[in-house]
């Protein structure tokens, strides 16, 4: 068998260098618990937004072994049952919209930007294309998403960037309305910022969106990615919000693991893709189409959203009472829960990895914690319990 050291070794030798990997080799998961290679069990509350349901959970691996065993992919010039039909439970679960599936987050928002430009053409007298995006937002790392993106430090090295992109301050509605010209067709918007830090959109902001493109005949684009299917204790992020959007984009929970995306639109601004309009060759193919299909059966059946709810308050009461002064805010909605600090979050990330933890850190001093929906209450003591250890050794 490889070893730790031969993985290692073969990533730096045959891998385009994109990602600073931290040196585990995970091999094995199950539930919330993941192994690594040398047979170490860690708590895995980072799940990179992914596994929603858990590791490897019975019911994701029956629809994959099921679906392989009867059409893995064909082609999207003609039909195939298991994408009608998580179509319509998507649709079903949410605002009625009509879908466009894709591979990935970046392409999901791909979609939804293009549809944007085409109903900026739409039966307006000059072509409106610009969209508002907010400054610490994270879209994706394809040319468009990630000029899309609010974050330099994202697009640097690749400019040009692409044209119509505009970023105001999130949860600044005064700042938006100035920046809205007659070239704006859309404003794209996390409902909480992830990569950004987990900041939780306010509601007055979110309404006022609203309110303000519908006003101004503007699309409200909101990019669910990392908030989408029950992680913030609500099936979708906007619900909190009290507003339909226009567009949402979903990927990360939705295949639990197996890679898709997928746009949802309002029926009549969905219908202003033509055929030949947008396409993708593997987006909504059978097998990925069939084990999203058994996530959010998972997901109602287990009252996975409830949990999400309840657990989510639990984590973030755990996290509040650890009283150490430099902890600056605990924030987050559901199980999307950020922890700032008044210093980089490294060192504690290391540290818990090394005490069997894995949690995240973005924009340098927030601790993110994204467990799976399954989370039970005991994970949850156990986490605090390793992070307080790391804590106080600080
Ligand atoms: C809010 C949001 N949108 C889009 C993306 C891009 O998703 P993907 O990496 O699947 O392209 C991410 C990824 O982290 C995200 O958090």
């Amino acid at each position: 068998m490889i070893t730790e050291k031969q993985v290692f070794e073969q990533e730096k030798k045959f891998m385009v260098p994109v990602y600073k990997r931290i040196p585990v080799c995970f091999v094995k998961g199950a539930g919330i618990k993941l192994w690594d290679i040398n047979g170490k069990e860690y708590l895995d509350f980072f799940g990179q937004g992914v596994n929603g349901i858990g590791h490897c959970h019975p019911m994701l691996v029956k629809a994959i072994a099921e679906q392989a065993n009867k059409l893995i992919h064909f082609s999207n010039l003609y039909y195939t049952i298991p994408q009608v039909e998580l179509a319509k439970k998507l649709s079903e679960v949410s605002f009625g919209g009509k879908v466009f599936f894709a591979n990935s987050g970046a392409e999901a928002n791909e979609a939804a930007i293009k549809l944007a430009r085409i109903y900026g053409q739409e039966g307006s007298p000059r072509r409106r294309y610009e969209i508002i995006t907010t400054t610490g937002s994270f879209h994706g790392r394809t040319l468009a998403t990630l000029s899309a993106t609010g974050q330099e430090k994202i697009h640097k090295g690749f400019e040009p960037l692409v044209q119509g992109f505009k970023y105001v301050p999130f949860n600044d509605l005064e700042q938006v309305e100035k920046a809205i010209t007659p070239s704006t067709c859309a404003i794209l918007v996390e409902p909480i910022q992830g990569e950004g830090g987990v900041n939780v959109a306010t509601l007055d902001y979110l309404k006022g969106l609203r309110k303000l493109c519908d006003e101004q005949k503007i699309l409200l684009i909101l990019d669910e990615v990392q908030t989408g299917l029950g992680r913030c204790g609500k099936m979708f992020g906007y619900e909190h919000y009290e507003i339909i959007p226009d567009i949402i984009t979903l990927a990360k929970w939705l295949g639990s693991g197996v890679p898709i995306g997928a746009m949802l639109a309002k029926p009549q601004i969905a219908d202003l893709f033509l055929p030949g309009s947008h396409a993708s060759t593997f987006g909504g193919n059978p097998l990925a189409c069939a084990t999203t299909l058994a996530v959010i059966n998972v997901i109602i059946e287990e009252n996975l959203v409830e949990n999400a709810r309840e657990n989510g308050q639990y984590l973030m009461a755990r996290l509040s009472e650890l009283k150490y002064s430099y902890i600056k805010e605990v924030r987050g909605k559901g199980l999307m829960v950020g922890m700032e600090l008044e210093f980089p979050g490294g060192p504690i990330v290391e540290a818990c990895l090394q005490e069997g933890l894995i949690v995240n850190c973005t924009v340098e001093k927030v601790l993110r914690f994204l467990p799976p929906l399954i989370v039970t209450k005991q994970d949850i003591d156990r986490a605090i319990e390793i992070l307080n250890k790391v804590l106080k050794f600080r």
